[in-house]
């Protein structure tokens, strides 16, 4: 299925995003076919340029971008025709008249309808003034064609802040026309949580209190800041990665079995399982900043020394938290969540792990099965259990059954593609939908405070050992 012929309206097409994802990514569907054959892109950003100098812009973005497929014989140069572009002041209608006459000159190419999606790549201050200046413009009204609106992250940067933005945005927007992004919803792995979940009969009957002891989910990053000082001093780790990512993944893991998979359903049952989750207090938490350290054989500064970084800056780069859920699902059984930067690797997966047997029959004690799935990089799935070691004695040791995505022989495609595409088409499913923001910041609400000393570690270690205590005694961080 191909989506209907559109115009895809890029604001901050000249930034770092736009420049190394999002451009690849159109590029790679339309190379692909997957765009239909009226389809064009129009990059609105502040600066000057002409169509001619911003196909040389998005040419040259594409050539050396890492996500950038296998550029076939002559494509850049048709690509390169359907790209236009506009600028202005955002917070100017002129510039959203200016938007309005390009979907007119498109509209007969495109059969007659104006349909667009208007993808605000911007700092969050952009979104509030364009989507407000796009509605003053008709340019929400869905007469002439559909008009979708895609958001980046991060939405709010408190509950506060996200229930006004809503708001401003509901003021010409329906819900249905809003797209929120998060990147973890568009990775393959991510998908596959449900797929797993709900594709086979075997894992569901265990997937609850009775069988499973806790939860464990890791988002690790080698990286550091990357030159984003002027961003994360204000984002920090739990709005950076917690808040949205994280709590995706978390949602994706606990929520109950959807009545059907549309975006409806399946949402419905993330709010659910997030309502009925505790908000995180402060002893169920741990915030770390990292110190300098050896992070892949490379000598890096601690967060303090960082560029642009205030001096005694207090931002946390790492966080472990505990969810309690109260249904009857989970009761009793905690979550446990982990991100942090400069951590040793990158890594994120996701442990299930189930409850001791309840007899230590075998000589050693019995240790806990684990359905592992690794998001990234290695993608795929793993079941940990005891098997006998051969010989004599009636000895265990832990086997590791292991699926791995490259039996697939398919490149994973960029999460950007499949969101682009999917908003395209107009499948909400795997963006999150207002009350599922909203509720997500409330849930770390308490520890949004960026005045707390948060606990130093050394840069390419697991980060503070106040995480271990965190498990408690009988539990311990997953050694990845
Ligand atoms: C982004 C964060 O949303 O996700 C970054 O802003 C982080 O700080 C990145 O590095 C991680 O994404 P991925 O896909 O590389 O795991």
């Amino acid at each position: 299925r191909a989506p209907e012929p559109a115009t895809l309206v890029i604001f901050g097409v000249t930034g770092d995003l736009a420049k190394r994802k999002l451009l690849p990514a159109v590029f790679g569907l339309w190379q692909d076919g997957l765009l239909g054959t009226a389809f064009n892109i129009l990059g609105v950003g502040r600066q000057d340029m002409t169509d001619e100098q911003f196909r040389e812009f998005a040419l040259d973005a594409l050539r050396t971008s890492k996500e950038t497929d296998e550029i076939q014989e002559g494509s850049l140069e048709k690509f390169a025709s359907l790209l236009f572009y506009t600028f202005g002041d955002f917070a100017d209608i002129g510039i959203y008249e200016r938007i309005k006459r390009e979907l007119d000159e498109a509209e007969s190419a495109h059969g007659g309808r104006k349909n667009a999606v208007f993808y605000l790549s911007t700092p969050p201050s952009l979104f509030e003034p364009i989507s407000t200046g796009l509605g003053s413009a008709g340019l929400a009204d869905e007469t002439e064609g559909w008009r979708r609106l895609i958001i980046e992250k991060p939405f709010g940067r408190d509950l506060q802040s996200a229930l006004d933005l809503n708001a401003t945005i509901h003021a010409h927007w329906q819900e249905t026309q809003v797209y929120r992004i998060d990147h973890y919803l568009g990775k393959e792995t991510v998908q596959n949580i449900m797929a797993i979940r709900f594709g086979n009969a075997i894992f569901e009957p265990i997937w609850n209190r009775t069988y499973v002891d806790h939860v464990q989910i890791t988002a690790a990053e080698d990286l550091g800041l990357e030159g984003r000082a002027g961003y994360y001093e204000e984002a920090g780790v739990v709005r950076d990665m917690l808040q949205n990512h994280l709590m995706q993944l978390f949602a994706l893991t606990a929520m109950e079995t959807p009545v059907a998979f549309d975006a409806g359903a399946i949402r419905d049952e993330k709010v659910k399982v997030l309502r009925a989750t505790r908000p995180i207090t402060e002893d169920a938490a741990v915030r770390g900043q990292y110190a300098a350290g050896t992070v892949s054989g490379e000598q890096v500064v601690g967060y303090r020394d960082e560029p642009n970084v205030k001096p005694g800056s207090k931002t946390p780069t790492y966080v472990a938290v505990k969810l309690e859920i109260d249904n009857w699902r989970w009761s009793g059984v905690p979550f446990y969540l982990r991100s942090g930067k400069h951590l040793p690797k990158k890594v994120t997966e996701i442990a299930v792990v189930f409850q001791r047997p309840p007899l230590g029959l075998f000589p050693g004690g019995a240790e806990r099965n684990v359905l592992a799935f690794r998001i990234q990089p290695d993608e795929g799935v793993s079941l940990k259990f005891s098997s006998k070691t051969p010989g004599q004695e009636d000895l265990l040791r832990e086997v590791v059954m292991d699926f791995r995505y490259d039996a697939f022989g398919a490149q994973l495609e960029s999460p950007y593609s499949r969101l682009l595409l999917d908003a395209m088409l107009g499948d909400a499913t795997l963006f999150p939908r207002e009350d599922e923001v909203e509720r997500a910041w409330e849930l770390v609400a308490h520890i949004l405070n960026m005045d707390v000393e948060p606990q130093p570690y050394t840069s390419g270690t697991w980060g503070p050992d106040a995480a271990d205590d965190l498990l408690g005694h009988d539990r311990r961080w997953r050694r990845l």
